[in-house]
């Protein structure tokens, strides 16, 4: 839980440091996003402490250190008694540390503490006149805030009259709860403004306008209450005396909101080893938590030991913030991509510059659904503050607007299904494939179909939709189950079409095995690796009989690729068993299956037509095909190239044995000429392959 420390090596870098803070905090409290993220900025001010401990000569005078809030938006409210910050803490052992200076100045082991979350938002003082709420005053820079009396009404858990007629102060943290920010940034947005870019800004910014148009609710938790010095003394009795503990039952009974309102209550403890593990458990609950919390404070609890502890100029003795690791960082949104779930819901998916949150390197985020992309207004190259907190999913809270450099793009949305080319259900905020459930089996269907698959002419997505949808067919084999009746039950199908589909379900049954094994869609097998497999293995069997050592022989095929292949294809095995029942062809045309496994040249075995016209070429297709390749698609003619005995490939290089260059080749012809690479027209190709051609 360490947060490092920045290191600075000398005098100006120390002054840079403290420069950056500056600016950073300056942002921080005035509502904006400072560049730096809360971890970065712990860093930079413990590397300041650490060069100030080294040379207490040289500190500046500005130095964050030194400060109850470096750079703060000064106010004109003097305080009674000065808001101070908080000194840090990173570890257990930083803790226990902490709690021995504590005994130094109490002189005696404190064995009363008092723990709570430490919320995330801006200290605020309520000041209370006769039990009515008359004035909000910010911390500023500690001794004096600004009047934020506005916001009076707007503030949950804040009571415009306590249940009793009392004078004091209650201080506490404002906040936005998630809820609250969302709502926050919906509205601002609506009214033309640049949203927000997590709850702190949120509250923050929200706290300090003082004409705005519309209000938005946040959230106060009290925790602590003091008396008002020169007011009616007889109000505010006794609570110099209470304990922390106390304290904060009275605020609730007075109808202040505080922590014991959540699921993270603040709680006493006896020992060190009662705080720790209380830290440990408010820890596991955060990422459930409605509301912000970037670490737990933790009190001496006695009135008598915060007396004796005392406090210095920016931070009490008597307590101290354990700070968790941050949860936020910022980054940028480089994409987004919309995946199909089993149920059809597309959902978007932000890919991130690659960040590390609290030891985790985040690179994807859920953005929910396409009309939450445009509530929040987000762009593609934007930075986005990123939130992790636990086990959930990482999500993006909302761009940092003023970081825009008017490069960001718009974020498509998809006018199909991006993975079955279906129309999309819109009528709900998350937007579904119209197939729904089908969605899968329309997409495999149809990519099993197609031209270098199958090629099955005459059934088009439409066809597929319509299949699935009639339930007549439930996985590929049972396309070859359909019956004439069946299909001429369709819509729109005529007894031509009907019998021209059967014709062509029928022809697909002969197709070779390269094309059949590419059709069941293996992940990781697409065209050429299908080819690749099947011309070794020449059929399906010696495929399916194939270990993950034994596939590596097929080149491309390494260690990672090698286990999942074979995995696959022992969960299609069902599938297949049903397509060879159905008569579908599983052999490789031309092909001879290797040796089996320890036989003799089981290593050096190539499988496929090793003696063909091509033998031992690397052959590359570019421009049109004239003349007896015409009909020829890419796919086909990579096919025979490699039956012919060659090797295809899609760029040419030195290795690059022969280029079949055809009308309007341009710049795979032109490199093939500067490389002295033996050119061919299409009919001088034919010629050469003649033999292999069907
Ligand atoms: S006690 C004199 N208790 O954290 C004691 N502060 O980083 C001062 N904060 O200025 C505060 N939760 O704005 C206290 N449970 C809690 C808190 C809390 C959040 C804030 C507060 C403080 C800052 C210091």
């Amino acid at each position: 839980m360490t947060t490092p420390v920045a290191v600075i090596v000398d005098a100006v870098a120390y002054a840079q440091a403290v420069e950056d803070a500056v600016k950073a905090s300056a942002a921080y409290y005035a509502g904006g996003t400072s560049v730096l993220d809360d971890d970065a900025y712990d860093r930079l001010v413990r590397g300041i402490a650490a060069w100030e401990a080294a040379h207490p000569d040289q500190v500046l005078p500005e130095s964050p250190t030194g400060k109850v809030a470096g750079g703060a938006v000064e106010g004109d409210v003097p305080h009674t008694v000065p808001m101070l910050s908080l000194d840090n803490v990173f570890s257990a052992e930083e803790f226990t540390a902490w709690t021995a200076s504590l005994a130094r100045r109490t002189g005696h082991e404190v064995e009363r503490f008092s723990v709570e979350p430490k919320l995330d938002g801006l200290a605020i003082a309520a000041r209370y006149h006769q039990g009515r709420l008359t004035r909000l005053i910010t911390r500023g820079d500690g001794t004096a805030g600004e009047d934020v009396s506005h916001a009076i009404g707007t503030v949950e858990g804040l009571p415009g009259e306590l249940a009793e007629p009392l004078t004091l102060e209650v201080r506490g943290e404002v906040l936005m709860t998630t809820a609250q920010f969302e709502h926050a940034n919906e509205v601002r947005t609506a009214h033309g403004g640049q949203p927000f870019a997590n709850p702190r800004n949120a509250a923050a910014g929200t706290l300090r306008a003082k004409e705005r148009a519309y209000t938005v609710p946040m959230t106060f938790f009290g925790y602590g209450l003091l008396p008002v010095p020169g007011t009616d003394a007889d109000t505010a009795a006794g609570l110099d005396d209470l304990a922390h503990s106390e304290l904060m039952a009275r605020a609730a009974g007075l109808g202040v909101n505080t922590t014991a309102s959540t699921a993270v209550p603040g709680i006493t403890a006896a020992s060190v080893e009662q705080v720790l593990a209380r830290v440990q458990e408010i820890a596991a609950l955060r990422a459930e938590l409605p509301f912000g919390i970037d670490g737990i404070v933790v009190k001496a609890d006695l009135a008598a030991d915060q007396r004796a502890a005392g406090s210095g100029s920016r931070a009490p003795r008597w307590a101290i913030a354990y700070k968790l690791p941050a949860v936020e960082k910022i980054t940028r949104l480089l994409e987004v991509e919309w995946n199909v779930g089993r149920t059809g819901i597309i959902a978007p998916r932000g890919v991130l510059e690659p960040v590390e949150i609290d030891g985790s390197t985040i690179t994807y985020a859920t953005l929910h659904n396409p009309a939450d992309i445009t509530r929040r207004d987000l762009r593609l190259g934007d930075h986005v503050m990123v939130h992790r907190a636990g086990d959930v999913i990482p999500r993006i809270e909302a761009p940092v607007a003023h970081l825009r450099t008017g490069e960001e793009q718009p974020i498509v949305f998809p006018e199909s299904c991006p993975n079955c080319g279906s129309g999309i259900d819109t009528s709900e905020q998350r937007w579904r494939c119209e197939q729904g459930r089908n969605c899968h089996l329309v997409a495999a269907l149809s990519y099993a179909a197609g031209r270098d698959q199958l090629d099955i002419e005459g059934l088009g997505h439409t066809r597929v939709v319509q299949l699935v949808e009639g339930g007549l067919v439930t996985d590929l084999a049972g396309l070859f189950a359909l019956t004439r009746e069946q299909l001429l039950g369709l819509e729109r199908m005529g007894e031509t079409s009907t019998d021209n589909l059967l014709a062509a379900i029928e022809t697909a049954k002969g197709r070779p095995l390269s094309r059949v094994l590419c059709a069941l869609g293996v992940r990781g097998t697409g065209r050429s690796m299908s080819r690749r497999i099947a011309r070794y293995f020449a059929t399906m069997d010696a495929i399916r009989a194939a270990d993950a050592e034994t596939i590596q022989r097929v080149e491309g095929i390494g260690t990672e690729k090698a286990p999942s292949i074979v995995a696959e294809l022992a969960e299609l095995a069902p599938l297949i068993d049903r397509l060879v029942a159905a008569g579908v062809n599983m052999t490789e045309p031309g092909a001879t299956p290797p040796p089996a496994p320890g036989e003799e040249g089981a290593e050096a075995a190539e499988g496929g037509a090793a003696g063909g016209p091509l033998a031992g070429m690397t052959v590359v297709v570019t421009g049109a095909m004239t003349g007896a390749l015409e009909q020829l698609s890419r796919n086909q003619m990579n096919e025979l190239i490699e039956r012919a005995g060659g090797r295809s490939s899609s760029s040419v290089s030195k290795k690059t044995t022969l280029v079949v260059a055809g009308e309007g080749a341009g710049s795979k012809r032109a490199k093939a000429e500067t490389l002295g690479i033996r050119l061919a027209a299409p009919e001088e190709f034919a010629e050469l392959i003649a033999d292999f051609l069907s």
